[in-house]
């Protein structure tokens, strides 16, 4: 067993194209963003296991005996299904929720107990651990927060579990995992995420655990090596939405017209693959027309998104004003409210982007400009973290 702290971080993510479309089988190009989410695991020898998580005022512990005296021998069952509705009400009770328990603080706690009980079950007795997530991505906003949540926790419990090595044990300060550890961190990942969203396509996950540039089709992910250096601005309308039931709104909305809906996904996959494209080409030497490509990309998808239903008057608005501005937007992630991305040019002055900022800002909108391609799941140091990440983690 692990016995000294672990700090690691996870990063959010933004996706480029294929949303929805990807949970149909299609293309999605995703990119890890510089928004991370944090942990901390304190190993203890206190008979407990703590879960906190301050962004959303989570603070519980369970006793380790209670917990090995539950029945969760589904938890052996294997890893490739999605937890049945059986297993979670089993989980509530575990958890100590009520039935209708499904908000995203109980969510996040059964997605813990899972990773927890499954990944620990090997051990003799189930560890004491104190485990503290923090995070710097907003909830609910399409940014992958949720993911970030579950690749840093099953990385610390497999970590814990010695099933990968603490990277940190040589000595680095800050190191990576071989592929196949990788691997095995987006697995557990992936069903942390099922645990939280139903029926994941398992991009979120996969670009937080490799970072950088992610293409992702039915599991099957490969990084882009060199991808241009693209800036965007993102920005977070606000409006809360579920992803679980807009995946779900355009599920049904296909199996409503599926003549109609069929040729909708086919056409995103075909502009995630120009998209590939034009960046491939980009890697080489990137030119005032690649950008107004991605420009034309950005905006048959917006409306394609739109023809799904996952559009909003949010997302409309912030469309517009930065078309205002001579810039192309598109919703990111499930859409409902939530994210929108802005592409940059590189010849874009700055007055330029600080007005569209203002212009996004006054619609009551929060605004950034970030850069994309962020390294993935990575262990830290203490000192290596910047003081307010150290403050967080350590509830201060
Ligand atoms: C959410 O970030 C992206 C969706 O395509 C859902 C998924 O891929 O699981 C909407």
């Amino acid at each position: 067993m692990l016995s000294e702290v672990l700090l690691l971080s996870a990063p959010g993510k933004v996706i480029l194209h294929g949303e929805h479309a990807v949970v149909h089988g299609k293309v999605a190009l995703a990119v890890a963003l510089n928004l991370r989410t944090f942990l901390r695991l304190q190993p203890h020898s206190n008979g407990k296991v703590c879960l906190n998580l301050p962004n959303i005022g989570v603070k519980r512990a369970w006793d380790v005996a209670r917990l090995q005296l539950q029945d969760t021998s589904f938890l052996e069952q294997g890893n490739a299904a999605a937890p049945t509705p059986e297993q979670v009400e089993k989980l509530k009770e575990v958890a100590g929720f009520p039935e209708d328990g499904a908000n995203p603080e109980c969510l996040a706690v059964l997605a813990f107990l899972y990773l927890y009980l499954s990944i620990c079950r090997k051990q003799r007795a189930l560890p004491s651990l104190d485990i503290t997530v923090w995070s710097q991505l907003p909830t609910g906003a399409g940014l992958g927060s949720s993911a970030a949540y579950s690749v840093c926790m099953a990385t610390a419990l497999l970590t814990a579990c010695e099933e990968i090595p603490n990277p940190r044990k040589d000595g680095e300060s800050a190191s990576r995992w071989t592929g196949e550890d990788l691997e095995l961190i987006n697995k557990w990942a992936f069903q942390g995420e099922r645990m939280i969203h139903g029926n994941p396509s398992g991009v979120d996950n996969a670009v937080s655990t490799w970072g950088g540039v992610v293409r992702f089709q039915q599991g099957k992910i490969s990084s882009l090596k060199r991808p241009p250096a693209l800036r965007i601005l993102l920005t977070n309308t606000k409006v809360p939405r579920s992803t679980k039931a807009l995946v779900a709104s355009v599920q049904s909305r296909l199996l409503k017209f599926p003549e109609i809906v069929s040729p909708l996904l086919t056409s995103i996959n075909a502009i995630s693959l120009e998209c590939e494209r034009m960046l491939g080409e980009m890697e080489a030497a990137p030119a005032p027309e690649h950008y107004l490509v991605l420009e034309e990309l950005i905006d048959m998808n917006q409306h394609h998104l739109n023809a799904l239903g996952v559009g909003h008057a949010s997302l409309d608005q912030l469309c517009q004003v930065t078309m205002a501005h001579g810039l192309h937007s598109k919703l990111t992630g499930a859409g409902g409210g939530g994210c929108g991305i802005t592409l940059l040019r590189p010849d874009l002055e700055q007055p330029e982007v600080e007005a569209t900022k203002q212009a996004l800002t006054d619609c009551g909108f929060d605004c950034w400009e970030t850069s994309i391609g962020a390294p993935g799941i990575s262990v830290h140091s203490a000192a290596s973290l910047d003081a307010p990440v150290r403050q967080a983690l350590d509830g201060l």
